[in-house]
């Protein structure tokens, strides 16, 4: 057997209360593996894959809580009732039968900037949608296209509706429908909490001052545009406990002028810090900047993760790393704590296991083509060209080890 040569990346690490066993997380992938709104065993056997490849934490897809009066698309994966906890269980189970760890994202749905052509949707101001910029295109992904014969994905995003202001009733809903979500999720045995607040989302719209144009106490001063963060924090706290993790995904540089900075960004991770937040899951970019938010290359996110570290007292994970060298490279010089790895462990969910075992020329790796969220994107399930197991993972008993011990307590009447 090779030796191993990178260790930096294979040392525990604490996340609040939690402990994790290596410094290597799955970033969220979106999938689309769900029906009626229930994640589906090719939802399990995806995640347990990955699991089962060696990665300390997997942050999984999105837990949407659905905003009132939008229209309920079927392949979001809801957690906003009891009734969907069974499953949200066995998601957690088959993960931790793998011995990884369990921390759920939390999307309210259904509402923000990111809408789909034909829907009104709401949003913080009514600022108007504007078309992506060519030159934020990923260039391998317009390759895609031409390949595949397919129309623009980003032309999609013309001319969208302009939103409709949110009223302050509206937003109180939205920070409870978080705190409803974060409370779901422990109950299903979820290790901890991501509130999604980046990549163009109805969260990161509040944040960035390129979208919040309000005027009262929810826009304004950096310190109003983080208050939905903030609230939603407390509330979140106030359901889960101080034990249960709580985190954030939060765009680090919106690369867009007048957006967010990461001077503004550090300072909205101090303020989540001071209101009991346990860690940052950084990004970058959003759907005007989207190039930035999926990279072509490595460590673009470096630079805000370090001056996170400069100011922050939590750990602070940074995706978009894929060679195993500039991973090691990056924790061991102090720049993130962690990292996540979201295209990498799509095209090898063995990925951490092959570089502990010194084997990372067998990685299969990831050609950052983007057919991924091409198809996400367009309605279909993930799929990967360089990796044909994608969304065939059920057919493989190895990832089927559901141990499910409370199963009952939730299926049993009461
Ligand atoms: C197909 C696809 C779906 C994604 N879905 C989500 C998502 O639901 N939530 C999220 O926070 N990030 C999502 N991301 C962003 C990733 O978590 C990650 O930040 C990004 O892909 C860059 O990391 P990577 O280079 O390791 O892939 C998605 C990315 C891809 C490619
Ligand atoms: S190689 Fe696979 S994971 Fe990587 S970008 Fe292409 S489809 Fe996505």
């Amino acid at each position: 057997m090779a030796k191993a040569r990178f260790t930096e990346m294979f040392k525990s690490i604490k996340i609040g209360s939690v402990e994790l066993k290596n410094r290597l997380a799955m970033a969220p992938v979106t999938t689309n593996f769900s029906t009626a709104g229930y994640p589906t065993e090719e939802f399990i056997a995806f995640l347990s894959a990955r699991a089962r490849g060696g990665v300390g934490l997997l942050v999984t897809p999105p837990a949407v809580n659905l905003f009132p009066g939008s229209p309920t698309h079927v392949l979001f994966p809801l957690l906003c009732e009891k009734a969907h906890l069974p499953l949200w269980n066995e998601v957690v189970e088959s993960i931790h039968a793998f011995g990884a760890k369990a921390f759920g994202q939390v999307l309210v749905g259904g509402v923000g900037r990111q809408t789909a052509k034909g829907t009104v949707s709401k949003a913080p101001s009514s600022v108007p949608i504007v078309r992506i910029p060519p030159e934020s295109i990923p260039q391998k992904s317009k390759e895609y296209e031409i390949r595949k014969g397919l129309p623009s994905l980003w032309d999609r995003y013309a001319d969208l509706p302009e939103p409709v202001e949110l009223t302050t009733e509206e937003i109180k809903w939205i920070e409870d429908a978080y705190a409803k979500t974060a409370r779901l999720m422990k109950d299903a045995g979820f290790d901890g909490a991501e509130l999604h607040f980046a990549h163009g989302y109805l969260g990161d719209n509040f944040l960035s001052p390129r979208t919040n144009l309000r005027t009262d106490a929810y826009g304004g001063s950096l310190e109003n545009r983080a208050r939905i963060f903030r609230n939603s924090l407390v509330k979140v706290r106030a359901q889960v406990g101080p034990d249960f993790v709580v985190g954030v995904r939060l765009t680090g540089d919106e690369h867009v002028l007048g957006g967010t900075t990461p001077e503004d960004s550090c300072k909205i991770a101090e303020i989540g810090q001071d209101y009991g937040l346990d860690y940052v899951h950084l990004t970058a970019g959003c759907w005007e900047a989207v190039k930035w938010y999926v990279p072509e290359e490595d460590g673009t996110m470096l630079p805000e993760a370090q001056l996170m570290k400069q100011t922050l007292k939590i750990p602070v994970i940074t995706p978009s790393i894929h060679k195993p060298e500039n991973a090691e490279k990056a924790i061991k010089q102090g720049k993130t704590d962690m990292v996540s790895l979201c295209r990498p462990l799509i095209a090898d969910p063995e990925w951490p296991k092959k570089v502990a075992a010194g084997e990372e020329k067998k990685i299969r790796k990831c050609i950052r083509c983007l057919g991924c969220l091409q198809r996400t994107r367009r309605g279909l399930g993930l799929r990967c060209e360089v990796n044909r197991e994608v969304g065939q993972e059920r057919y493989n008993p190895e990832y089927y080890r559901s141990s499910a011990p409370n199963w009952k307590e939730y299926c049993l009447p009461r």
